[in-house]
Formats: C-alpha cells, structure tokens, sequence
C-alpha cells in the first residue's frame, strides 16, 4: 500500500526538494509513496486570494484564517492523520515516525507568518508537531524532515541496512561510531578490536561505546536509558567516567 502524504502549504514549490532525492525520491519515483503539495492560496475565496489577516487584538505579523485553511484541509481530506508543524506541537521522535510510518500516510499542515488561527485547533482533529526548540521560517523544512524520517522506514525503502539502526535508537541509545579504510590516516588508527575478527569482542566493544558516547553526549538520553532509579538530584551521574 502506497503511503500517502499530502502537504498543505504557500509554498508548493518547495516540494518535492530534498525528498526528490536519494533514497526518498528512488521510493518515490517507485510509488512506495506519493506526495502531493497543494497551495493553501487555491482554497481562498476573494480576488485578491488572501490567507491571512492582522492579529485580533493587535500586534506584529499575520495570522492564517481559520476559514481558509479549514477549507483547504476539507479539500484534500484523504482519511490520513492531519499535523500541523508548528513550534509548539509536540516533540517529533522516531516512536512517533514509526507510527506514522505504519499508516495510511499523512496531512501536513505547513504555517507561515505568526502561526494559525487558533479556533483551527478547536475545529478540527489536528495534532501539533514541533522538530526542535528553534523557530524556523514555515512548517516547510519540518514537514521535508519529517516525511524523510517516516518514509526510510516503508518496506522497500532501506532493505536490511535499516534493522541495525533502527533497533540501536529503539533501546534509546546512541549509535557506536563507524571507521572505514585507511587502517591508518593522519596518525590515527582504528580501534585495534575492530581489526581483530573477533565479532563477540567486537559486538561488546559496540555496545560499551554506545553507552559510553549515550552518557558523555546525550545525558538526556542516558537517564532514560537506566530508568529514574539512583537518580542524583543534580543529574552528576550522567556526566561522570566509569564508577
Ligand atoms: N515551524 C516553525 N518552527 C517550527 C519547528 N521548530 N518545528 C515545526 N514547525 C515549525
């Protein structure tokens, strides 16, 4: 079954961009998904089509209607989940990717200017996505980011290359880091186990610099990793060498 994503933007032009591209565009242009980007403009109703208007209340910037975009979304209305990407919205994680993965495919919602009118949200079942606490110009570049995450995980998209790494984020860890040829580059060698043959040494080493990078880099992740018990108050566990 084809995954289906649907953006709802000023700017369709920016679409397929990146995901025309690589892996996603060989997919795409395979029919392992589809991808159709509507302007928001052709769902305006007066002449001179405009989406958005000044602030109730005053202030800087434009507010996207409510009407219009509610008769975009009911104009391309296909039964697939609708997020609006938006800085607030919750946090994007690959448990959410995987989901939606899993699904029929998408409806992107991708804002401009100061945001949406927020009776949209009351009127309509959308979810808010956010990918990171910094604001960008349009929903745009996190709706590419995010149907990139989701569309390396259809069936056929990555073959076996994807279980490796897909499983290494599951446990909540980070990646081991990777070396290639030259055994020996600008005075630094590969870590000597790697050369060794040895695959159960190996896989230990792998699995002890996972923790190790996850707890040095990513002390975040690495109490979640442990769970909460032994918990220092000032979070020192996740910063500290081998005990
Ligand atoms: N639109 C503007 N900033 C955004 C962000 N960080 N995530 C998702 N959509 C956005």
């Amino acid at each position: 079954m084809t995954f289906s994503a649907t953006v709802l933007t000023l700017y369709p032009e920016m679409f397929p961009g990146p995901l025309g591209q690589s892996l996603a565009g060989r997919a795409l242009a395979d029919g392992i998904w589809s991808l159709s980007a509507r302007n928001i403009r052709d769902f305006a109703t007066d002449k001179h089509r405009s989406v958005d208007d000044t602030p109730a209340g005053g202030g800087p910037g434009m507010v996207l209607r409510a009407d219009i975009v509610a008769a975009a979304l009911d104009g391309v209305a296909n039964g697939t989940p609708v997020i609006a990407m938006t800085p607030r919205g919750a946090p994007l994680t690959q448990a959410k990717v995987r989901t939606l993965a899993a699904g029929p495919g998408v409806t992107l919602l991708c804002g401009r200017f100061e945001g949406f009118d927020e009776r949209l949200f009351a009127a309509r079942a959308i979810e808010e996505v956010s990918i990171g606490d910094y604001i960008l110009s349009g929903g745009e570049v996190a709706a590419i980011v995010l149907l990139d995450a989701c569309v390396r995980l259809l069936p056929g998209v990555m073959g076996a290359a994807l279980s490796a790494v897909e499983e290494s984020f599951e446990s909540g860890l980070l990646e081991h880091p990777h070396y290639t040829r030259p055994p020996e580059w600008e005075g630094l060698a590969i870590p000597e186990v790697l050369r060794s043959g040895d695959h159960a040494k190996i896989a230990a080493w792998r699995s002890a610099r996972s923790e190790e990078d996850t707890r040095l880099r990513r002390p975040d992740l690495w109490e979640r990793h442990i769970g909460v018990r032994g918990r220092s108050p000032s979070g020192a566990r996740g910063k500290k060498k081998e005990e």
